[in-house]
């Protein structure tokens, strides 16, 4: 099984993604920092410990990291994900506290333990793994590659052209792309895609089995949330889809491309790729500054997500 740390915010569909990484028998989730982002960090932590609870998974260490991004103040998201994160699921509260150690640390700990090199899977701004990698550079030689759910080659949501969790924190999105670390983008080009039939998100909500109910509200409560272009998130299995390219790279179509971040402006938050055949041939030299060369998602077979998704929770029957 693949070692990975989650870095998450959750977060409803960093829900998802947490219980389908717990489920997946190619993944080993060494342990899960917690960021401010779509919630406060203390509801990041209550509600990724409560979804640790639903998946009976109370071994895998939970900390909690950084509460604002490096520049900004933290910024709601509960438009999106409700006041709680989750939306309208409602849980039992934990019992389980988060380590005493910071996220920081927990992720330093866990990579020098590990034997093999482990893979960050960044769900949410990724102002943990800038400090991180600020504080601790020589982690990197522990760390196989950077998976991150942020950006987009074409449309936003933040902004019109920015991805919520690299605009929420540019700067730290922008030291984790010079890091030299290889990096994997899926962003919304691909997140946007992969959606469950409202019928079987329906289906599930309605089941009698716990954890198909606790699906089916995920995806389904963003209609319950109000604000009509919430509707337009209704099925997806956002985050979880990035371990959806984890496990099965072949339902994607991918191509190394130069990578930044536009930090100024309204463009701020942007992620700017150069898809052109010869990249890096500006007409205005001396304009361009630095671009990185990443790993980018722009296409995916949505069915084959679809159905690796709900087949590894143990849910393929309501397809
Ligand atoms: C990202 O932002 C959050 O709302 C989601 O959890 C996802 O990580 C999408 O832009
Ligand atoms: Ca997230």
């Amino acid at each position: 099984a693949i070692p990975v740390i989650l870095d998450v915010d959750t977060g409803v569909d960093d829900a998802l993604a947490i219980l389908f990484a717990l489920a997946h028998p190619g993944i080993n989730v060494l342990g899960i920092s917690c960021v401010a982002g779509n919630a406060s960090l203390e509801r990041v932590v209550e509600n990724t410990l409560r979804i640790l609870d639903v998946a009976d998974a109370p071994t895998i260490p939970v900390a909690a990291g950084a509460r604002r991004p490096l520049l900004e103040p933290a910024r709601s998201a509960a438009h999106v994900h409700g006041e709680s994160g989750l939306g309208t699921l409602q849980l039992v509260p934990s019992d389980r506290q988060a380590e005493s150690i910071s996220s920081i640390e927990l992720m330093r700990r866990l990579l020098q333990a590990s034997p093999h090199p482990v893979t960050l899977v960044a769900l949410a701004p990724q102002t943990n793994l800038a400090l991180l990698l600020r504080q601790y550079p020589d982690v990197v030689d522990n760390i196989e590659r950077i998976v991150f759910m942020g950006g987009s080659t074409t449309v936003g949501n933040a902004t019109a052209v920015a991805e919520f969790n690299v605009w929420h924190d540019p700067e730290a999105a922008a030291i984790v792309l010079d890091s030299g670390v290889p990096t994997f983008m899926y962003g919304l080009d691909v997140f946007n895609q992969v959606s469950i039939p409202e019928p079987v998100a329906a289906a599930l909500l309605h089941s009698d089995s716990h954890l198909a109910q606790v699906i089916g509200r995920l995806l389904t409560n963003r209609i319950a949330l109000g604000s009509g272009r919430n509707s337009d998130y209704t099925g997806l299995i956002g985050d979880a889809g990035a371990l959806c390219a984890l496990v099965d790279p072949d339902g994607l179509q991918t191509a190394m491309l130069p990578l930044r971040v536009q930090l100024s402006g309204y463009g701020r938050g942007q992620t700017l790729v150069d898809k052109r055949t010869h990249p890096g041939e500006d007409i205005v030299h001396g304009l361009a500054g630095d671009w990185e060369a990443a790993e980018v998602a722009l296409d995916v077979d949505v069915d084959r997500y679809v159905r690796l998704f709900l087949d590894t929770l143990g849910l393929g029957s309501a397809l």
